[in-house]
């Protein structure tokens, strides 16, 4: 099967040396393309800046902004079976790009920012979808209510949900713990894990449900 896969952080530019991001390192991305390729499939991973090495064989498409992002997966969504927006979208940018260096002024600065497009959502509102869709939930509070409103809201095949309340697994660590929530109904967690090990289960259970919902819509796919 082909995957598409998001992942890292974006950056949303304030002038030519300052930009809005968060703590993303990708690495729950790029362990799920690499897992994915370890079975089989094909990966085109669309990347925000990180530090990790591309896996071997994945076809990568670096961007830095949530615009940049969006026109990359809206550009290859439809040649993939299986889409996974594991990316931390950066959720608002600044409304002006200063094109020269912002000087310190007063005790005070604001910055005036608007939402950046939600592409899980957008590709969500398709009607005309024929790939999976799956989204990531980071959750600090009422993690599964929060993540099974998501995936409603976002119109999305399966949303994983992650705790980021603690430091020690989640964002930037090399373990994760997550529950997995799906369209008909059913639920799955797993326990704290290196995310390599979680990225195995997750390509599993994204290309088994792939296969149930292409043999329902009796499609062939390679
Ligand atoms: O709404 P929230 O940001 O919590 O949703 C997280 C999910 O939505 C993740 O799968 C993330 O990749 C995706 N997302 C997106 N575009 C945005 C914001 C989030 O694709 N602008």
């Amino acid at each position: 099967m082909r995957f598409l896969i998001t992942a890292g952080p974006t950056r949303e530019p304030i002038d030519p040396v300052r930009y809005i991001s968060n703590r993303s390192s990708g690495k729950m991305g790029y362990a799920i393309a690499e897992a994915a390729l370890e079975a089989g499939h094909d990966v085109t991973l669309i990347s925000g800046p990180v530090f990790i090495e591309t896996p071997h064989n994945a076809k990568l498409i670096s961007v830095s902004t949530s615009d940049e992002m969006f026109e990359a997966v809206h550009r290859h969504a439809d040649k993939s079976e299986i889409c996974v927006l594991c990316a931390a979208v950066a959720d608002y940018k600044p409304v002006d790009v200063s094109s020269t260096k912002i000087k310190k002024r007063g005790a005070k600065f604001s910055l005036e920012l608007v939402l950046t497009r939600d592409i899980l959502g957008s590709l969500g509102q398709r009607q005309d979808r024929e790939f999976v869709l799956v989204g990531f939930a980071a959750e600090t509070d009422n993690l599964e209510e929060n993540a099974a409103n998501k995936l409603r809201a976002k119109n999305c095949d399966i949303i994983v949900a992650n705790d980021v309340s603690s430091t020690d697994s989640g964002m930037e660590c090399d373990v994760n713990e997550v529950t997995i929530l799906s369209r008909d109904g059913e639920k799955k967690k797993i326990y704290r894990a290196p995310k390599k090990i979680i990225a195995r289960e997750l390509v599993k259970i994204f290309s088994n449900f792939a296969t149930k919902m292409f043999d329902k819509k009796n499609v062939t796919i390679n």
